[in-house]
Protein backbone atom coordinates (compact mmCIF):
# COMPACT_ATOMS: atom_id res chain seq x y z
CA UNK A 1 0.00 0.00 0.00
CA UNK A 2 1.38 3.67 -0.94
CA UNK A 3 2.12 6.12 1.59
CA UNK A 4 3.26 9.51 1.61
CA UNK A 5 6.63 11.09 3.03
CA UNK A 6 7.20 14.19 3.97
CA UNK A 7 10.49 16.66 5.40
CA UNK A 8 8.77 19.52 6.79
CA UNK A 9 9.77 22.96 6.82
CA UNK A 10 9.26 23.94 3.01
CA UNK A 11 7.32 27.20 2.87
CA UNK A 12 5.18 27.07 0.01
CA UNK A 13 5.58 29.14 -2.57
CA UNK A 14 3.76 29.31 -6.32
CA UNK A 15 0.31 29.14 -8.00
CA UNK A 16 -1.97 25.75 -7.88
CA UNK A 17 -4.77 24.99 -10.07
CA UNK A 18 -7.95 23.76 -8.66
CA UNK A 19 -9.90 20.47 -10.14
CA UNK A 20 -13.44 20.46 -10.29
CA UNK A 21 -15.65 19.48 -7.24
CA UNK A 22 -15.81 15.92 -6.58
CA UNK A 23 -19.23 16.31 -3.77
CA UNK A 24 -20.85 17.71 -6.99
CA UNK A 25 -19.53 15.81 -9.46
CA UNK A 26 -20.93 12.67 -7.90
CA UNK A 27 -24.74 13.70 -7.59
CA UNK A 28 -24.29 14.70 -10.86
CA UNK A 29 -23.22 11.46 -12.47
CA UNK A 30 -26.10 9.89 -10.66
CA UNK A 31 -28.31 12.74 -12.33
CA UNK A 32 -27.35 11.41 -15.61
CA UNK A 33 -29.45 8.54 -14.65
CA UNK A 34 -32.82 10.58 -15.20
CA UNK A 35 -32.44 11.00 -18.98
CA UNK A 36 -31.64 8.17 -21.75
CA UNK A 37 -29.70 10.96 -23.57
CA UNK A 38 -26.53 11.54 -23.78
CA UNK A 39 -24.43 13.99 -20.91
CA UNK A 40 -20.98 15.17 -21.29
CA UNK A 41 -19.32 16.76 -17.97
CA UNK A 42 -16.53 19.00 -18.05
CA UNK A 43 -14.19 19.93 -15.24
CA UNK A 44 -14.58 16.42 -13.55
CA UNK A 45 -12.02 15.71 -11.09
CA UNK A 46 -9.70 12.68 -11.79
CA UNK A 47 -10.03 10.54 -8.74
CA UNK A 48 -11.55 7.41 -6.89
CA UNK A 49 -15.04 8.10 -5.97
CA UNK A 50 -15.60 9.40 -9.35
CA UNK A 51 -14.20 5.77 -10.40
CA UNK A 52 -16.32 4.31 -8.46
CA UNK A 53 -19.68 6.18 -9.64
CA UNK A 54 -18.63 5.10 -12.93
CA UNK A 55 -18.53 1.87 -12.08
CA UNK A 56 -21.99 2.04 -10.46
CA UNK A 57 -23.39 4.19 -13.63
CA UNK A 58 -21.75 0.86 -16.04
CA UNK A 59 -23.38 -1.93 -13.91
CA UNK A 60 -26.88 -1.04 -14.17
CA UNK A 61 -26.24 -0.74 -17.75
CA UNK A 62 -24.61 2.92 -18.48
CA UNK A 63 -21.96 3.77 -21.08
CA UNK A 64 -19.47 5.80 -19.38
CA UNK A 65 -15.95 7.08 -20.69
CA UNK A 66 -13.52 9.70 -19.36
CA UNK A 67 -11.12 12.13 -21.14
CA UNK A 68 -8.19 13.75 -20.16
CA UNK A 69 -8.75 16.82 -22.18
CA UNK A 70 -11.11 18.81 -19.93
CA UNK A 71 -11.74 16.05 -18.03
CA UNK A 72 -14.30 15.31 -19.53
CA UNK A 73 -16.83 12.20 -18.80
CA UNK A 74 -19.51 11.56 -21.47
CA UNK A 75 -22.19 9.20 -20.23
CA UNK A 76 -25.14 7.64 -21.72
CA UNK A 77 -27.64 5.50 -19.48
CA UNK A 78 -29.79 4.62 -22.73
CA UNK A 79 -31.00 1.40 -22.07
CA UNK A 80 -30.72 0.68 -18.06
CA UNK A 81 -30.51 -3.00 -17.59
CA UNK A 82 -30.11 -3.37 -13.55
CA UNK A 83 -32.12 -0.60 -10.86
CA UNK A 84 -29.89 -2.68 -8.13
CA UNK A 85 -26.74 -0.86 -6.51
CA UNK A 86 -24.68 -3.69 -5.32
CA UNK A 87 -22.98 -3.55 -2.00
CA UNK A 88 -19.45 -4.43 -2.75
CA UNK A 89 -19.76 -0.62 -4.76
CA UNK A 90 -21.88 1.20 -2.16
CA UNK A 91 -19.76 -0.10 0.84
CA UNK A 92 -16.83 1.91 -0.35
CA UNK A 93 -18.48 5.08 -0.55
CA UNK A 94 -21.51 6.37 0.69
CA UNK A 95 -22.50 9.22 -2.14
CA UNK A 96 -23.52 6.17 -3.86
CA UNK A 97 -26.93 6.86 -2.19
CA UNK A 98 -27.98 9.28 -4.47
CA UNK A 99 -28.38 7.26 -7.49
CA UNK A 100 -31.75 5.76 -5.29
CA UNK A 101 -33.68 9.22 -6.23
CA UNK A 102 -32.85 8.70 -10.11
CA UNK A 103 -33.48 5.06 -10.48
CA UNK A 104 -36.83 5.85 -8.50
CA UNK A 105 -37.65 8.35 -11.08
CA UNK A 106 -36.77 6.99 -13.48
CA UNK A 107 -37.59 3.26 -13.36
CA UNK A 108 -40.01 3.68 -10.48
CA UNK A 109 -37.87 1.35 -8.82
CA UNK A 110 -34.85 0.86 -7.32
CA UNK A 111 -32.44 -1.91 -4.81
CA UNK A 112 -29.41 0.60 -3.32
CA UNK A 113 -27.37 -1.08 -0.80
CA UNK A 114 -27.62 0.81 2.77
CA UNK A 115 -24.31 2.55 3.55
CA UNK A 116 -22.36 1.29 6.08
CA UNK A 117 -21.18 2.51 9.38
CA UNK A 118 -18.44 5.41 8.82
CA UNK A 119 -15.25 6.77 10.13
CA UNK A 120 -16.89 10.12 10.84
CA UNK A 121 -19.56 9.37 13.15
CA UNK A 122 -23.61 8.04 12.85
CA UNK A 123 -24.33 8.75 9.03
CA UNK A 124 -28.61 7.50 9.26
CA UNK A 125 -30.50 8.18 5.77
CA UNK A 126 -33.45 8.23 7.41
CA UNK A 127 -34.08 12.26 5.75
CA UNK A 128 -33.42 10.36 2.24
CA UNK A 129 -36.46 8.23 2.61
CA UNK A 130 -38.33 10.11 4.76
CA UNK A 131 -38.65 12.35 1.56
CA UNK A 132 -38.74 9.36 -0.84
CA UNK A 133 -41.65 8.14 0.91
CA UNK A 134 -43.42 11.90 0.80
CA UNK A 135 -43.45 11.04 -3.01
CA UNK A 136 -45.34 7.81 -2.84
CA UNK A 137 -42.55 5.72 -2.61
CA UNK A 138 -43.17 2.44 -1.01
CA UNK A 139 -39.72 1.79 0.67
CA UNK A 140 -38.74 -1.36 2.64
CA UNK A 141 -35.56 -1.98 4.76
CA UNK A 142 -34.34 -5.75 3.43
CA UNK A 143 -31.33 -8.03 3.76
CA UNK A 144 -29.18 -4.92 4.21
CA UNK A 145 -30.91 -2.78 0.91
CA UNK A 146 -33.42 -0.29 0.88
CA UNK A 147 -36.13 -1.56 -1.49
CA UNK A 148 -38.18 1.35 -3.21
CA UNK A 149 -40.72 1.26 -5.90
CA UNK A 150 -43.39 3.49 -6.77
CA UNK A 151 -46.43 2.13 -8.07
CA UNK A 152 -47.88 5.04 -9.92
CA UNK A 153 -45.52 8.26 -11.14
CA UNK A 154 -44.30 10.09 -8.40
CA UNK A 155 -46.38 12.81 -6.99
CA UNK A 156 -44.83 16.18 -6.15
CA UNK A 157 -45.77 17.15 -2.28
CA UNK A 158 -43.87 19.69 0.30
CA UNK A 159 -41.43 17.44 2.35
CA UNK A 160 -39.37 18.81 5.47
CA UNK A 161 -36.53 17.83 5.17
CA UNK A 162 -34.32 18.95 8.50
CA UNK A 163 -33.00 16.61 10.79
CA UNK A 164 -31.25 16.94 14.00
CA UNK A 165 -28.38 18.86 12.32
CA UNK A 166 -29.55 20.58 9.89
CA UNK A 167 -30.13 20.09 6.30
CA UNK A 168 -28.84 17.30 4.72
CA UNK A 169 -26.80 17.42 1.36
CA UNK A 170 -27.48 14.25 -0.43
CA UNK A 171 -31.17 13.64 1.21
CA UNK A 172 -31.58 17.14 -0.73
CA UNK A 173 -29.93 15.63 -3.68
CA UNK A 174 -32.10 12.31 -3.95
CA UNK A 175 -35.36 14.35 -3.30
CA UNK A 176 -34.44 16.93 -5.62
CA UNK A 177 -33.73 13.95 -8.54
CA UNK A 178 -37.05 12.43 -7.86
CA UNK A 179 -38.88 15.40 -8.23
CA UNK A 180 -37.35 16.19 -11.21
CA UNK A 181 -39.82 13.68 -13.03
CA UNK A 182 -42.43 13.45 -10.77
CA UNK A 183 -46.22 14.78 -11.40
CA UNK A 184 -46.73 18.20 -10.06
CA UNK A 185 -44.78 20.45 -7.92
CA UNK A 186 -42.32 19.41 -5.06
CA UNK A 187 -41.45 21.99 -2.24
CA UNK A 188 -38.33 21.17 -0.14
CA UNK A 189 -37.93 23.03 2.79
CA UNK A 190 -34.76 23.21 5.00
CA UNK A 191 -33.14 21.97 1.61
CA UNK A 192 -29.24 22.17 2.01
CA UNK A 193 -27.99 25.10 0.14
CA UNK A 194 -24.40 24.01 -0.41
CA UNK A 195 -22.99 25.35 -3.73
CA UNK A 196 -22.58 21.33 -4.92
CA UNK A 197 -26.63 21.62 -4.44
CA UNK A 198 -26.63 24.51 -6.56
CA UNK A 199 -24.34 23.05 -9.06
CA UNK A 200 -27.03 19.97 -9.48
CA UNK A 201 -29.93 21.84 -9.36
CA UNK A 202 -28.11 23.87 -12.54
CA UNK A 203 -27.24 20.12 -14.27
CA UNK A 204 -31.05 19.23 -13.82
CA UNK A 205 -32.17 22.53 -15.31
CA UNK A 206 -29.51 22.16 -18.67
CA UNK A 207 -31.50 18.75 -18.55
CA UNK A 208 -34.83 20.20 -19.09
CA UNK A 209 -35.79 20.35 -15.31
CA UNK A 210 -37.61 23.25 -13.46
CA UNK A 211 -36.11 23.61 -10.27
CA UNK A 212 -36.61 27.48 -8.91
CA UNK A 213 -35.09 28.65 -5.19
CA UNK A 214 -31.59 27.59 -6.16
CA UNK A 215 -29.40 28.58 -3.51
CA UNK A 216 -31.74 28.92 -0.61
CA UNK A 217 -33.23 26.66 1.93
CA UNK A 218 -37.19 26.31 0.11
CA UNK A 219 -36.58 24.81 -3.12
CA UNK A 220 -39.66 24.73 -5.84
CA UNK A 221 -39.20 21.61 -8.39
CA UNK A 222 -42.18 21.25 -10.80
CA UNK A 223 -41.96 17.82 -12.36
CA UNK A 224 -41.47 17.39 -16.26
CA UNK A 225 -42.13 14.16 -18.21
CA UNK A 226 -38.55 13.97 -19.61
CA UNK A 227 -35.06 14.90 -19.18
CA UNK A 228 -32.99 15.36 -22.31
CA UNK A 229 -28.94 14.80 -22.38
CA UNK A 230 -26.96 17.96 -21.78
CA UNK A 231 -22.95 19.45 -21.42
CA UNK A 232 -21.93 20.86 -18.30
CA UNK A 233 -18.76 22.13 -16.33
CA UNK A 234 -18.90 21.48 -12.77
CA UNK A 235 -17.55 24.58 -10.21
CA UNK A 236 -14.47 24.14 -8.20
CA UNK A 237 -13.75 22.23 -5.66
CA UNK A 238 -14.03 24.55 -2.04
CA UNK A 239 -12.97 22.16 -0.03
CA UNK A 240 -9.40 21.70 -2.39
CA UNK A 241 -9.13 25.15 -2.48
CA UNK A 242 -10.19 25.72 1.25
CA UNK A 243 -7.23 23.14 1.74
CA UNK A 244 -4.36 25.30 -0.21
CA UNK A 245 -5.55 28.46 1.47
CA UNK A 246 -5.15 26.97 5.35
CA UNK A 247 -1.60 25.08 3.56
CA UNK A 248 -0.36 28.88 2.54
CA UNK A 249 -1.18 29.59 6.05
CA UNK A 250 0.40 26.41 7.93
CA UNK A 251 3.87 27.26 6.31
CA UNK A 252 4.24 30.51 5.92
CA UNK A 253 4.32 30.55 2.49
CA UNK A 254 2.80 32.37 -0.88
CA UNK A 255 0.50 30.79 -2.26
CA UNK A 256 -1.77 31.97 -5.22
CA UNK A 257 -4.91 29.79 -5.48
CA UNK A 258 -6.04 29.86 -9.16
CA UNK A 259 -9.30 28.80 -10.78
CA UNK A 260 -11.21 28.99 -7.47
CA UNK A 261 -15.01 30.44 -6.17
CA UNK A 262 -13.94 32.83 -3.60
CA UNK A 263 -17.60 33.16 -3.02
CA UNK A 264 -18.05 29.59 -1.55
CA UNK A 265 -15.28 30.22 0.51
CA UNK A 266 -15.76 33.35 2.50
CA UNK A 267 -16.46 31.85 6.29
CA UNK A 268 -12.77 29.84 5.13
CA UNK A 269 -11.38 33.15 4.48
CA UNK A 270 -12.56 35.03 7.35
CA UNK A 271 -10.87 32.06 9.64
CA UNK A 272 -7.57 32.28 8.34
CA UNK A 273 -7.30 35.76 8.33
CA UNK A 274 -7.92 35.58 11.94
CA UNK A 275 -5.80 33.23 12.73
CA UNK A 276 -3.32 35.71 11.54
CA UNK A 277 -2.79 35.09 7.54
CA UNK A 278 -3.22 37.38 4.38
CA UNK A 279 -5.65 36.68 2.17
CA UNK A 280 -6.76 38.63 -0.57
CA UNK A 281 -8.83 37.48 -3.23
CA UNK A 282 -8.30 38.99 -6.96
CA UNK A 283 -11.32 37.54 -8.87
CA UNK A 284 -10.84 34.09 -9.62
CA UNK A 285 -7.85 33.92 -7.40
CA UNK A 286 -7.33 33.37 -4.13
CA UNK A 287 -3.79 34.84 -2.60
CA UNK A 288 -2.52 33.80 0.53
CA UNK A 289 0.51 35.02 2.40
CA UNK A 290 1.31 32.93 5.60
CA UNK A 291 1.29 35.68 8.90
CA UNK A 292 4.56 35.32 11.06
CA UNK A 293 2.08 33.88 14.22
CA UNK A 294 -1.05 31.77 13.82
CA UNK A 295 -3.26 33.33 16.32
CA UNK A 296 -6.17 31.19 18.27
CA UNK A 297 -9.23 31.35 16.73
CA UNK A 298 -12.69 29.40 18.29
CA UNK A 299 -14.14 27.64 14.89
CA UNK A 300 -17.62 26.32 14.38
CA UNK A 301 -18.41 24.09 11.78
CA UNK A 302 -22.35 24.64 10.32
CA UNK A 303 -24.43 24.08 7.16
CA UNK A 304 -23.34 26.14 4.59
CA UNK A 305 -22.54 29.46 4.42
CA UNK A 306 -21.30 28.50 7.51
CA UNK A 307 -17.07 26.98 8.07
CA UNK A 308 -17.15 23.66 6.08
CA UNK A 309 -17.12 20.23 8.42
CA UNK A 310 -14.79 19.14 5.26
CA UNK A 311 -12.24 21.70 6.35
CA UNK A 312 -12.50 21.27 10.24
CA UNK A 313 -9.58 18.75 10.52
CA UNK A 314 -7.20 20.98 7.92
CA UNK A 315 -8.08 23.78 10.11
CA UNK A 316 -6.96 22.29 13.03
CA UNK A 317 -3.60 21.34 11.79
CA UNK A 318 -3.61 25.37 11.70
CA UNK A 319 -4.45 26.18 14.88
CA UNK A 320 -2.36 23.66 16.95
CA UNK A 321 0.63 26.09 16.19
CA UNK A 322 -0.75 28.95 17.96
CA UNK A 323 0.66 30.44 21.15
CA UNK A 324 -3.31 30.30 22.63
CA UNK A 325 -6.18 28.45 22.91
CA UNK A 326 -8.93 27.73 20.56
CA UNK A 327 -12.21 25.81 20.74
CA UNK A 328 -13.21 23.94 17.76
CA UNK A 329 -16.79 22.87 17.45
CA UNK A 330 -18.55 20.26 14.70
CA UNK A 331 -22.22 20.78 14.85
CA UNK A 332 -22.80 18.41 11.58
CA UNK A 333 -21.03 15.55 12.43
CA UNK A 334 -20.44 15.94 16.54
CA UNK A 335 -17.72 12.83 16.32
CA UNK A 336 -15.31 13.61 13.68
CA UNK A 337 -12.30 14.09 15.33
CA UNK A 338 -10.73 10.93 14.32
CA UNK A 339 -7.40 13.00 13.44
CA UNK A 340 -6.72 14.60 16.68
CA UNK A 341 -5.33 11.43 18.34
CA UNK A 342 -3.21 11.84 15.55
CA UNK A 343 -2.04 15.09 15.57
CA UNK A 344 -1.65 14.45 19.30
CA UNK A 345 1.40 11.58 18.41
CA UNK A 346 3.04 14.75 16.33
CA UNK A 347 2.92 16.37 19.12
CA UNK A 348 -0.02 18.79 19.37
CA UNK A 349 -1.89 19.48 22.56
CA UNK A 350 -5.60 18.95 21.94
CA UNK A 351 -8.09 17.33 23.94
CA UNK A 352 -11.95 16.62 23.36
CA UNK A 353 -14.45 17.22 24.97
CA UNK A 354 -18.42 16.64 23.68
CA UNK A 355 -18.32 17.68 20.06
CA UNK A 356 -15.66 20.38 20.70
CA UNK A 357 -11.80 20.19 20.72
CA UNK A 358 -9.61 22.33 22.50
CA UNK A 359 -6.20 22.98 21.35
CA UNK A 360 -4.05 24.60 23.15
CA UNK A 361 -1.19 25.89 20.87
CA UNK A 362 2.34 24.16 20.67
CA UNK A 363 5.18 25.81 19.70
CA UNK A 364 6.26 23.01 16.68
CA UNK A 365 5.03 19.67 15.48
CA UNK A 366 7.38 16.64 15.22
CA UNK A 367 7.26 14.08 11.91
CA UNK A 368 5.76 11.10 12.76
CA UNK A 369 4.58 8.08 11.31
CA UNK A 370 0.79 8.59 11.51
CA UNK A 371 -2.32 6.79 10.05
CA UNK A 372 -4.88 8.46 7.93
CA UNK A 373 -8.75 7.53 9.34
CA UNK A 374 -10.36 9.16 6.08
CA UNK A 375 -10.27 11.85 3.21
CA UNK A 376 -10.19 15.05 5.37
CA UNK A 377 -7.79 13.84 7.93
CA UNK A 378 -5.46 12.69 5.73
CA UNK A 379 -4.88 16.24 4.31
CA UNK A 380 -4.91 17.32 7.70
CA UNK A 381 -1.95 15.52 8.51
CA UNK A 382 -0.44 16.05 5.65
CA UNK A 383 -0.20 19.75 6.19
CA UNK A 384 0.88 19.42 10.10
CA UNK A 385 3.94 16.85 8.47
CA UNK A 386 4.55 19.88 6.05
CA UNK A 387 5.59 21.83 9.10
CA UNK A 388 6.81 19.47 11.22
CA UNK A 389 10.12 18.54 11.91
CA UNK A 390 11.66 15.79 10.42
CA UNK A 391 10.06 13.06 8.58
CA UNK A 392 6.14 12.23 8.72
CA UNK A 393 4.70 9.19 6.84
CA UNK A 394 1.08 9.02 6.21
CA UNK A 395 -0.26 5.63 6.00
CA UNK A 396 -3.99 4.63 4.34
CA UNK A 397 -3.44 7.05 1.54
CA UNK A 398 -5.97 5.22 -0.35
CA UNK A 399 -8.60 7.82 1.55
CA UNK A 400 -6.32 10.46 -0.33
CA UNK A 401 -6.83 9.16 -3.29
CA UNK A 402 -10.33 8.63 -2.94
CA UNK A 403 -11.19 12.83 -2.86
CA UNK A 404 -8.53 14.66 -3.80
CA UNK A 405 -6.84 15.08 -7.34
CA UNK A 406 -3.38 14.69 -7.49
CA UNK A 407 -2.62 16.47 -4.03
CA UNK A 408 0.89 15.16 -3.57
CA UNK A 409 1.98 16.54 -6.78
CA UNK A 410 0.51 19.94 -6.65
CA UNK A 411 2.08 20.05 -3.13
CA UNK A 412 5.34 19.29 -4.67
CA UNK A 413 4.84 21.25 -7.55
CA UNK A 414 4.53 24.33 -4.88
CA UNK A 415 7.79 23.25 -3.65
CA UNK A 416 7.09 20.55 -0.23
CA UNK A 417 9.32 18.20 0.05
CA UNK A 418 6.61 15.25 -0.17
CA UNK A 419 6.71 11.97 -2.02
CA UNK A 420 4.40 8.75 -2.55
CA UNK A 421 6.30 6.09 -1.75
CA UNK A 422 4.89 1.99 -2.48
CA UNK A 423 5.29 -0.44 0.38
C1 LIG B 1 -22.16 15.43 2.19
O1 LIG B 1 -22.47 14.21 2.87
C2 LIG B 1 -20.73 15.32 1.71
N1 LIG B 1 -20.61 14.18 0.81
C3 LIG B 1 -19.78 15.17 2.90
O2 LIG B 1 -18.44 15.21 2.41
C4 LIG B 1 -19.97 16.37 3.85
O3 LIG B 1 -19.18 16.20 4.98
C5 LIG B 1 -21.45 16.49 4.24
O4 LIG B 1 -22.30 16.56 3.07
C6 LIG B 1 -21.73 17.73 5.07
O5 LIG B 1 -21.39 18.88 4.37
C7 LIG B 1 -20.93 14.31 -0.47
O6 LIG B 1 -21.41 15.33 -0.93
C8 LIG B 1 -20.66 13.15 -1.36
P1 LIG B 1 -25.44 15.33 5.21
P2 LIG B 1 -23.99 13.89 3.27
O7 LIG B 1 -26.57 14.43 4.88
O8 LIG B 1 -24.91 14.49 2.32
C9 LIG B 1 -27.36 14.06 9.32
C10 LIG B 1 -16.22 14.49 2.19
O9 LIG B 1 -15.23 14.41 2.96
N2 LIG B 1 -28.30 13.25 8.55
O10 LIG B 1 -25.54 16.74 4.76
O11 LIG B 1 -24.06 12.43 3.50
C11 LIG B 1 -25.93 13.54 9.23
O12 LIG B 1 -25.71 12.45 10.10
C12 LIG B 1 -17.60 14.06 2.63
O13 LIG B 1 -16.12 14.89 1.01
C13 LIG B 1 -29.39 12.68 9.15
O14 LIG B 1 -29.59 12.84 10.37
O15 LIG B 1 -24.09 14.65 4.65
C14 LIG B 1 -25.15 14.79 9.57
O16 LIG B 1 -25.10 14.96 10.96
C15 LIG B 1 -17.62 13.42 3.96
N3 LIG B 1 -30.24 11.93 8.41
C16 LIG B 1 -25.97 15.90 8.95
O17 LIG B 1 -27.29 15.34 8.77
C17 LIG B 1 -30.06 11.74 7.07
O18 LIG B 1 -30.87 11.04 6.44
C18 LIG B 1 -25.46 16.39 7.61
O19 LIG B 1 -25.17 15.28 6.76
C19 LIG B 1 -28.97 12.33 6.45
C20 LIG B 1 -28.09 13.10 7.21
Amino acid sequence: MDKIVITGGARLKGEVRISGAKNAALPIMAATLLTDKECIIDNVPNLHDVSTMARILRALGGRVSFSDKNNRLIILNKNLTSSDAPYEMVSTMRASICVLGPLLGRLGEATVSVPGGCVIGNRPIDLHLHGLRKLGADIKIEHGYVAAKAVKRLKGREIYLGGPFGSSVLATANVMMAAALARGETIIENAACEPEICDLAHFLNSMGANIHGIGSHVLSIKGVNKLHGAKYRIIPDRIEAGTFIIAGAITKGEVRIKNANPQHLMAVVNKVRQAGSRVDVKGRDICVRGGRQVLPTDVTTLSYPGFPTDLQAQMMSLLTLTRGISVITEKVYPDRFMHVAELNRMGSDVHLEKGSAIVKGVKNLSGAPIMASDLRASAALILAGLVAEGITEVRRVYHLDRGYDKLEQKFSLLGADIKRVKE
